[in-house]
């Protein structure tokens, strides 16, 4: 990556040039981990989509690949999913096993499901010629299908997004496809369109009990406004999901303004659940000024389930490669903030991550960027609320629905609170108490002046156990 461009992410994915949104085609094989993504390689705002590629081997370094999906008379492509063909049930391998694709082809207002398959580790791809596989059964928005392998019912089950809900297919041979039922009119948030669904087995960390999730973008109506990415917890037989959550309860897998279109890795080993995200909304993903590109992916992170506050949720972490490459800046311990107060702490230059752990009274917030112009980003807790207020950076007038304060309430209201917040040249991460909270924001900081992490005591005092600050080097 060349250092100089302003805002190009170092520990995050972005394209070399243009525009890119959802995350497709995520999948482990032969050593590496594949993306796919929704590209438009002509022009830095969404148009004609084709599937751009990268691999990696350790989730963090991606070696950029020639584009692996053209638009073509059925259509642009559209959002989908990769799986291994491991028995050759689709008779494309001789026998053998390689990928498949499966994703939307748009062409105006027709939306039909069609596959490809890659018999060269995903570099090469050939469109099967009976698409569309999946026709449209007079569906508008009808589109984004994630295909797994059910080893309980030993065939391949599909989820879509159909308007304000999902309908589930089920094939033997990922050619031919009956459908199986439907799941969510009426359920969790329904304000916007539901997007790019996924479903997938979690354990609970303690119990090691299985449970299934279904993992659904909305593009408005999210928890800061605009795009939002909601999940169920229940079960999945191989052809319905039946949730366990009440109908009206809306679970958010990430609190901020700029986590969506996730979609799970297909056949990691160890039953590891990785997810990426299209870190931005569609209120301004348009708009944001990075130059020559647009959009970055979030930090991948491990998902798995945990009990908060008597419920099951699901909680997350940065991936561990992540680990392997900090190299520790500064750390403080034990200091007491008295109400109003902060205490400044000299930032390093992005990427780092600051792990705070205090013990609060009534609300404090750790402010970042923070610059002579006082332009900041803030994270805040005040016993029933998370909150984050995003200042105006170096250039934000491109959108009004950019900046502002939003807040949430929060699972588990203690006055201990642990905050890991991950930050790069144009984002923050934020996982609070292990990740049983995330928030992604993207923030664009002014770029020359000295900055500062400022520790504030917002109301009441604030013990503040430790400080530690790590910088990350993917490059060494
Ligand atoms: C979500 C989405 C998908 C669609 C794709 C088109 O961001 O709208 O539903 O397949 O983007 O680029």
């Amino acid at each position: 990556l060349v250092k100089t461009e302003k805002y190009r992410p170092h520990l995050h994915f972005t394209p070399q040039e243009m525009w890119m949104n959802d995350p497709n085609g995520l999948v482990y094989f032969e050593g590496e981990y594949h993306l796919f993504y929704q590209y438009h390689p002509q022009n830095k705002k969404w148009g004609p989509m084709h599937w751009g590629h990268a691999v990696s081997k350790d989730l963090l370094k991606w070696q950029h690949l020639p584009i692996a999906l053209y638009p073509d008379e059925l259509g642009y492509i559209f959002s989908g999913s990769v799986v291994v063909d491991w028995e050759d049930t689709s008779g494309f391998f001789d026998g053998g096993h390689g990928l498949i694709a499966m994703f939307t082809h748009a062409k105006e207002e027709l939306q039909r499901q069609s596959i490809a398959y890659s018999k060269d580790q995903g570099r090469t791809w050939k469109k099967y010629e009976g698409n569309p596989v999946i026709e449209n059964p007079n569906i508008q928005d009808f589109r984004d299908p994630k295909v797994i392998w059910h080893e309980a019912s030993r065939q391949w089950a599909m989820v879509l997004a159909a308007g304000k809900k999902v309908i589930f297919y089920t094939s033997p041979d990922l050619k031919s496809w009956s459908l199986a039922s439907e799941f969510g009119e009426g359920w969790g948030a329904q304000e916007g369109t539901w997007e790019c669904p996924d479903i997938f087995p979690l354990q609970h960390q303690t119990t090691g009990e299985q449970k299934w999730v279904l993992q659904i973008g909305i593009d408005a109506g999210g928890p800061a406004g605009g795009s939002g990415t909601q999940y169920f917890i229940g079960d999945f037989d191989g052809k319905t999901f039946s949730p366990e959550q009440r109908k009206h309860e809306i679970y958010w897998l990430d609190l901020g303004k700029d986590f969506y279109a996730a979609q799970s890795f297909s056949d990691v080993p160890d039953e590891q659940r990785i997810v990426l995200a299209w870190m931005s909304n569609w209120q301004y993903a348009n708009e944001v000024p990075t130059h020559p590109w647009r959009s970055a992916m979030s930090i991948p992170r491990e998902l798995s389930l945990q009990t908060i506050d008597g419920e099951d949720r699901v909680i997350q972490t940065p991936v561990k490669t992540l680990e392997e490459n900090k190299e520790s800046f500064h750390s403080l311990s034990s200091f007491e903030v008295e109400q109003g107060e902060e205490v400044e702490i000299r930032q390093p230059r992005a990427p780092f991550r600051v792990i705070v752990e205090v013990e609060y009274e009534a609300g404090f917030e750790v402010q970042l960027f923070a610059g002579e112009d006082g332009k900041k980003f803030s994270i805040g807790l005040n016993g029933k609320e998370v909150y984050f207020e995003r200042d105006f950076g170096e250039e934000t007038s491109f959108s009004s629905d950019f900046t502002g304060r939003f807040h949430q309430q929060l699972l588990s209201s203690t006055k201990k609170a642990k905050l890991s917040i991950l930050c790069d040249e144009s984002s923050v991460e934020v996982f609070l108490n292990e990740g049983e909270t995330a928030l992604t924001n993207l923030y664009l900081p002014v770029q020359k002046t000295e900055q500062q992490i400022n520790v504030r005591s917002t109301d009441g005092k604030t013990l503040v156990h430790s400080i530690h600050i790590d910088r990350f080097d993917i490059n060494r």
